[in-house]
């Protein structure tokens, strides 16, 4: 696909697709990641004499105009990222878009309003698409995290005008590739989370491409019990043991290896600072329940990830949320940031969750790359196409 380097850029309103879709407390944002990482690709358009007008979505107002939906509200934290005013339409389509965009000159940077508050946008509806392309002369997305939806702003357009990706996406695609595509073996992937149901297409994907894969959370305790290994009161999908076991099966034909919890912290309430015991996987009293990995399983991963050239993560090998359950999925991200520092491993990390884990570990700043996406991350790993990237290869 092409990308900014490819594009002709001088003198054009250039609409780029961003992912400003962060997290707000009262008004403000609390975690500014995506925005931050989104300067690069503007600096960049306007270095080419382009005039970057950004477009999002914010939230899920389904085709109406809600207010605690507004991208004003991202306004301050977006000017302070790029250090520069930003001019905001009210509308991404119409006269007001018009009215701010024709206002614009080189050097300058605006903002249209959530492109969700037109059910054009997530049906990807050819006119609202074509309404929003009448407003400049090329697309650049930059939206990797917003890829594998297949709406106007992510896909439609780039159908319209001369596209390219933005320096974001071409990151995320190359890390992604670099880990899952065209790897250095061995690669060791980490899954963690709580049900095998909702990522059974990412363990299946995995099998065929991976050496070696934790299974971490609550979903490990559904292997367990596939190999008739008692798990007392810990959340496990029972009718998904089959299914488990199958994986199991197929791992061991193929020369995957599958790593499980060799030992396990259970306790009997899940609260922070909760009495808790490490006990050998197959010891699980029947009033406990397993709420993480324990320190054997976390050496047998290390000494497993030490052989390996790549690592791809996604998710928590136990409740990392409260302590002190966080200490395996801190063990070994800290573990992974030590063997990326030493040039022994590619780190890739992705997923609301894991991306939270990681920085609650002290790790994240440690691994080579850390994926701005959540759903769109998940689904490259489960082998999907993503809507977003592939309309900018045609
Ligand atoms: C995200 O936050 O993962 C993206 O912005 C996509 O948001 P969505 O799940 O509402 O489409």
């Amino acid at each position: 696909f092409k990308t900014i380097d490819d594009m002709d850029l001088d003198g054009k309103v250039v609409l780029t697709r961003v992912d400003l879709n962060v997290p707000l407390e009262e008004g403000r944002v609390t975690d500014a990641t995506r925005i931050e990482k989104i300067v690069p690709t503007v600096k960049d358009i306007q270095a080419r004499g382009g005039i970057p007008v950004l477009l999002a979505h914010f939230d899920r107002p389904k085709g109406k105009r809600v207010e605690t939906m507004s991208l004003h509200q991202i306004l301050p934290a977006l000017e302070q990222a790029l250090g520069q005013p930003v001019a905001f339409a009210e509308d991404c389509i119409g006269g007001p878009a018009k009215r701010v965009v024709a206002a614009l000159k080189p050097g300058d940077v605006a903002l249209l309003e959530n492109t969700r508050f037109h059910a054009g946008e997530e049906a990807n509806d050819h006119t609202f698409a074509a309404s929003l392309a009448a407003l400049g002369g090329a697309y650049v997305n930059d939206a990797f995290s917003a890829a594998h939806r297949a709406h106007a702003s992510t896909e439609g357009l780039a159908r319209l005008l001369p596209s390219g990706a933005g320096r974001l996406m071409e990151a995320e695609l190359k890390a992604l590739d670099a880990a899952l595509g065209n790897p250095q073996r061995p690669v060791m992937a980490v899954v963690g989370g709580a049900k095998v149901s909702t990522k059974l297409d990412l363990l299946t994907n995995l099998l065929d491409k991976v050496d070696h894969l934790v299974i971490g959370g609550g979903m490990a305790n559904t292997f367990l019990v596939a190999q008739g290994v008692e798990v007392g009161k810990s959340l496990a999908e029972r009718d998904m043991a089959d299914t488990a076991r199958a994986i199991l099966d197929k791992a061991a034909q193929g020369g995957c290896v599958i790593h499980l919890p060799r030992d396990i912290v259970v306790a009997r309430e899940f609260r922070a600072g909760a009495d808790s015991e490490v006990l050998p996987v197959d010891q699980c009293p029947a009033d406990a329940m397993i709420l993480d990995a324990g320190p054997q399983t976390v050496e047998a991963l290390t000494e497993a990830m030490e052989t390996c050239s790549t690592l791809i993560w996604n998710g928590p090998l136990g409740a990392f949320e409260i302590e002190p359950f966080d200490r395996a999925t801190n063990a070994a991200a800290l573990a992974a940031a030590r063997l990326t520092r030493e040039d022994r491993l590619i780190s890739v990390a992705g997923g609301g969750d894991t991306v939270a884990a990681l920085n609650k570990a002290g790790a994240a700043a440690g691994f080579t790359f850390i994926s701005t996406a959540g759903g769109a991350f998940l689904e490259w790993m489960e082998g999907r196409d993503l809507p977003g990237v592939a309309a900018l290869q045609t």
